[in-house]
């Protein structure tokens, strides 16, 4: 049985962050490569989880400018607003909201967005369609939206080595590693303008059994019945190999209202 609460347990995340620490690329500066933010700009981000972005949104804001951070995991929240610094902090107002709930949603965002942003979260809405319509009804003329995720042959190392130990793989846990993306930069092109994603391939390096157990004992693929089969083949694995390499996928798709 696949661990859904690892989609949002906020020491699951602070796990896998940790478990991606040997990846090749430098993950939150490709994210802001080439993603301007406006003066005086209002943000939202949704899924922010522990910050890793936010962080990085707020240092680079300009005064005047403010981003509402949402996620569904207080205790994320927590650790991000304790992250932020006194230079910063009314630069940020971050939420608890679940934006599977549309009406708090219409509730929560601001009537003006400039931009949208969302990495590794969109996937968990049962309808992102609606949920990015709603978003370009409040798109300023310049606004944007952007999402980041996976795509491709995003973890196939992995989930091939899990399945080779008999773990199932969620047909919709796999959709959502490789294909969501392509469906999110189908439904910029059908309802906004000047859409351009750009992709990176990011090799993590596992130097360890347990490293690998690790990040997948946090995931939302993990099965309890299957631990002393995957610990088997991974010590296995090590007798013949210095590390475990499982190739991560990415995509950063934006659009805009109009043409710039
Ligand atoms: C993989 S994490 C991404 C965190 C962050 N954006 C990053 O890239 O480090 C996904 C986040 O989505 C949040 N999430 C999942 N379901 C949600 C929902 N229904 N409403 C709001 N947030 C949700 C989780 O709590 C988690 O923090």
């Amino acid at each position: 049985m696949a661990e859904k609460q690892n989609a949002t347990r906020r020491d699951a995340l602070l796990a896998r962050i940790e478990g991606n620490a040997s990846q090749a690329l430098d993950f939150v500066g490709w994210i802001f490569q080439g993603l301007d933010i406006p003066d005086n700009a209002n943000i939202v981000e949704c899924c922010c989880g522990t910050g890793k972005q936010t962080l990085e949104f707020a240092r680079r804001l300009t005064p005047g400018s403010r981003i509402h951070a949402f996620d569904i995991e207080q205790k994320s929240l927590d650790y991000l607003t304790g992250q932020l610094d006194e230079a910063v902090r009314d630069r940020v107002e971050a939420r608890r909201l679940d934006f599977n709930d549309f009406e708090a949603v219409t509730a929560a965002f601001p009537d003006r967005i400039d931009l949208f942003f969302c990495s590794y979260g969109l996937y968990y809405n049962k309808d992102f369609a609606r949920l990015l319509g709603l978003v370009r009804d409040r798109l300023s003329e310049t606004g944007r939206i952007t999402v980041v995720g996976p795509y491709g042959r995003n973890n196939d190392e992995l989930f091939s080595f899990l399945q080779a130990c008999g773990v199932g793989i969620d047909d919709y846990i796999v959709y959502t590693a490789q294909r969501f993306m392509a469906d999110v930069v189908n439904w910029m092109s059908d309802n906004l303008k000047d859409v351009r994603s750009t992709t990176e391939r990011n090799p993590v390096a596992w130097d360890s059994a347990d490293k690998v157990f690790g990040y997948w004992e946090n995931s939302t693929f993990h099965d309890p019945a299957l631990r002393d089969a995957v610990a088997e083949r991974l010590a296995e694995h090590f007798r013949t190999h210095d590390t475990f390499i499982n190739c991560k996928y990415l995509m950063k798709a934006t659009a805009t209202m109009i043409l710039p």
